[in-house]
């Protein structure tokens, strides 16, 4: 029934501007009764940083940014959904048209800027699903016109304490102009501990919330060291790589390819999870790490987790393959299990970590 659906909208959705696809998507979603998920197989079931997922396959930040379908997305078969980013005013974003579709390279170009409804809009909507099962994360952001950005990352942390399974700071966009600043070492440690200092009061009340940094796939190994030193050091819960890339695989066949903005899908693949593998060595353990960037099957999720992910999450596959991927990875990660040694997921976690960092993406391939 859902794939027949699927299979009906496609082509209309596929003739519309991207970004009007989209919003016509969400409002589908919201209005298509959806059938309870099926169970998920045991062997897919992950305790990460003290929450209990039923599967690993998560969707990425930026597809429900106003949090209006996250009971939807959890019935689509997603193990998780983090909703976001939200900034605290409400702002537009850049303007239009600043949503590309790449379809021969199976990739998506964006720039939209943090379009949000702001905290208080969403936290309304989040209150009246706060008691409903499935694990929800928030990813917060910074307003474009903030004096004061890591102030609204605590902002966030504060409003959105009482409602989050997890809460995500974004600080990799590269649509908002200065924001992956703060990913350098200094501005890194202060925004950490202030965050934290902010989850550790909100704690008291609603209970441990996990803190999560999200990084861009650009940085240099350097850049990470500090990084990742940082978020040991203020014992961080974990950390999500990678966000959209501002480089351009020469591989992109597509003529929107050079749109400015940030690039996923496929060609981000590869730059994503090498930089995975690399924090994973990096962080000894210390706490989990969430694999993302070009995961659209199970064989990719696979190759996330050997890298050295808990768990992965995907937006752009979901664009192109629609409301039957997840079942879909789901089925062959399980199929996946009666071929190789694992008896559980967990068990493959950084398996491949060093044969991936050690891997050289060649520089003459990206621009
Ligand atoms: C249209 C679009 C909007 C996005 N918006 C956000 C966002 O608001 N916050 C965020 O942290 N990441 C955002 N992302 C990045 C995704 O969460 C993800 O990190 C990235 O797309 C790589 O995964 P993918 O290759 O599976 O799409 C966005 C991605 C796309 C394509």
């Amino acid at each position: 029934m859902i794939g027949l659906l699927d299979r009906l909208a496609r082509p209309l959705l596929y003739a519309l501007d991207p970004e009007d696809a989209h919003r016509l998507a969400i409002r589908m979603l919201q209005v298509v009764p959806m059938p309870p998920p099926a169970k998920d197989d045991k062997r897919l079931a992950m305790r990460v940083f003290g929450l209990n997922f039923s599967n690993p396959i998560g969707i990425a930040a930026g597809f429900d940014k106003n949090a209006e379908i996250p009971d939807v997305l959890l019935r689509a078969g997603f193990g998780f959904v983090e909703v976001g980013t939200i900034t605290p005013l409400p702002q537009a974003g850049q303007s239009r048209p600043r949503l590309f579709r790449l379809t021969r390279d199976e990739a998506v170009i964006n720039r939209l800027g943090f379009p949000s409804q702001g905290h208080a809009a969403v936290h309304a909507r989040l209150a009246l699903r706060a008691q409903k099962p499935g694990i929800v994360g928030i990813n917060l952001g910074a307003n474009k016109v903030s004096s004061d950005r890591p102030a609204d990352y605590v902002r966030g942390i504060e409003i959105f304490a009482d409602v989050a399974d997890y809460l995500a700071i974004n600080v990799s966009s590269p649509n908002t102009p200065g924001l992956r600043d703060l990913q350098r070492a200094d501005a890194v440690d202060d925004l950490l501990a202030r965050v934290l200092a902010a989850r550790d009061i909100a704690t008291e009340r609603f209970g441990r919330k996990p803190v999560l940094l999200k990084i861009a796939p650009d940085l240099t190994l350097t850049e990470l060291d500090e990084i990742i030193y940082r978020a040991r050091a203020r014992k961080i819960d974990g950390l999500i790589v990678s966000n959209t890339t501002i480089s351009r695989p020469t591989t992109l066949r597509d003529p929107s390819a050079n749109e400015p903005g940030g690039l996923s899908g496929q060609p981000l693949f590869a730059l994503s999870t090498q930089l995975l593998a690399a924090a994973y060595l990096r962080v000894e353990n210390q706490f989990p790490l969430i694999g993302v960037g070009g995961v659209d099957s199970a064989e990719t999720a696979v190759a996330k987790i050997e890298a050295g992910a808990s768990l992965v999450q995907l937006y752009t596959s979901f664009v192109f393959k629609g409301l039957v991927l997840a079942d879909e990875i789901k089925r062959d990660l399980v199929r996946l299990f009666a071929q190789n040694s694992y008896p559980r997921l967990a068990d493959a976690t950084g398996a491949a970590a060093a044969d991936w960092a050690s891997r050289k993406l060649n520089a003459d391939n990206f621009r």
